[in-house]
């Protein structure tokens, strides 16, 4: 039996966050779980619907840059542990509105710190933690021979999202060092799996090889993804959070790159099987199209520093994991046509009131 933690969890409606509220909800029965989350375009509360009733669990919708709801929140809970998680996630919109991903990312980032250190102010050692959920993007990117990022390579962000990134992973260390605040950061590699919304490389592809649209291949798709399975990354997220040293960063990461035409080509090879199409019939979709600025080369993570302490190491092959996420949307197509038509916005809208 753990001892009763009463924890926030940020962002806990979208893709990686919904995985980890579920994860924690069910194996800590003991524990108060609150998810924090706005419902952007990227939340969905369907991607909860299996635990939202547990008695565990509680949702309050809001923004993370909301300094007096962040408060109240970590008052009326007694909240003693954070898993912050809710940010704005896509490149290719950080590239279209940046001063959304500072607002969001830096600015609602140290919103949350600082209501933290408000509220852990005097605590005892060792029972606050904040976890800071990042992304190996801060790093830059490799070129085709370079070693994999470790936490010490040089910070090197090209786009605004990976700059904000970047600038929140600043404020958290900022706070541990000036102000005493108990922290512990992750930079994890591309997530992959059920509940992804369908704005990236692989929900995107799955959804267009299922209704024969096109397969846009940004440049010649010779850029390199490391690809990990999102319930790994979840595992290693309570890794951390429950053992990892004070101040600390660690890399998660698939040791499993690929390049993404060959993802590509690979999910053809998965979706056509899947129904029962001629093998490779839908490659014809795949199409090449303007490169994204500042696309980076290449990401890839070292992530032996988790493994050696911790004991962590993917669980998911990525060729049998593919399989199964392909066969999760298969099955889940009803989830696929309300985000892709926006109908549970429209729906969250009526229930909560507002724009969304
Ligand atoms: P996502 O876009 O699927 O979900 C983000 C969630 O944050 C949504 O539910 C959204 O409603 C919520 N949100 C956005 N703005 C908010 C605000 N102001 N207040 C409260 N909630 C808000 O993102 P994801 O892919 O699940 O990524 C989750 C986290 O993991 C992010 O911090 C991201 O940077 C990081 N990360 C993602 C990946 C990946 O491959 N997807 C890899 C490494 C790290
Ligand atoms: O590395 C971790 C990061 O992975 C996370 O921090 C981000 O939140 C997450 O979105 C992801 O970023 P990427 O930009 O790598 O993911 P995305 O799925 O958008 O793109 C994967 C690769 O595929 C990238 O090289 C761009 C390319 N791509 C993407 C799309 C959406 C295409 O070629 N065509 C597309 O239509």
């Amino acid at each position: 039996m753990n001892a009763k933690r009463h924890i926030l969890i940020t962002g806990g409606a979208g893709f990686i966050g919904s995985h980890v509220v579920r994860r924690f909800v069910r194996k800590y029965a003991e524990y108060e779980i609150v998810n924090l989350d706005l419902l952007t375009y990227a939340g969905n509360l369907a991607n909860l619907r299996d635990v939202e009733h547990e008695p565990n669990y509680c949702f309050v919708r809001g923004d993370i840059g909301d300094i007096e709801l962040v408060r109240s929140i970590l008052r009326e809970h007694r909240i003693d542990g954070i898993i912050h998680l809710a940010a704005e996630s896509h490149v290719d919109r950080s590239i279209r509105d940046p001063f959304l991903f500072a607002r969001t990312n830096v600015l609602g980032t140290l919103t949350l710190l600082q209501a933290a250190r408000e509220s852990w102010d005097g605590a005892p050692a060792g029972e606050r933690r904040f976890h800071h959920v990042s992304t190996d993007e801060v790093y830059g990117a490799l070129t085709k021979d370079e070693e994999a990022f470790c936490e010490t390579t040089r910070y090197n962000p090209h786009s605004p999202y990976s700059a904000s990134k970047a600038a929140s992973d600043h404020f958290v260390r900022a706070y541990h060092d000036t102000y005493g605040l108990p922290v512990v950061l992750t930079n994890c590699s591309n997530n992959y799996g059920p509940f992804q919304f369908p704005e990236k490389l692989i929900p995107l592809c799955i959804h267009n090889i299922c209704t024969n649209k096109p397969l846009p291949i940004y440049g010649r798709g010779e850029n390199v993804r490391d690809w990990l399975h999102v319930e790994d990354h979840a595992e290693a997220i309570d890794e951390v959070f429950h053992r990892g040293r004070d101040g600390e960063s660690y890399n998660i990461g698939g040791i499993n790159e690929w390049k993404n035409i060959d993802v590509v080509k690979l999910l053809v090879r998965l979706v056509d099987e899947e129904l029962g199409r001629a093998p490779g019939s839908s490659e014809k979709l795949i199409t090449y199209v303007t490169d994204r600025a500042g696309h980076d080369l290449r990401y890839a993570i070292n992530a032996e520093k988790l493994h050696n302490e911790l004991g962590w190491s993917p669980k998911h092959s990525f060729e049998s994991g593919l399989r199964d996420t392909v066969r999760w949307y298969l099955a889940n197509e009803q989830w696929m046509t309300d985000v892709a038509s926006g109908a549970y916005e429209r729906y969250y809208a009526e229930m909560y009131g507002g724009e969304i």
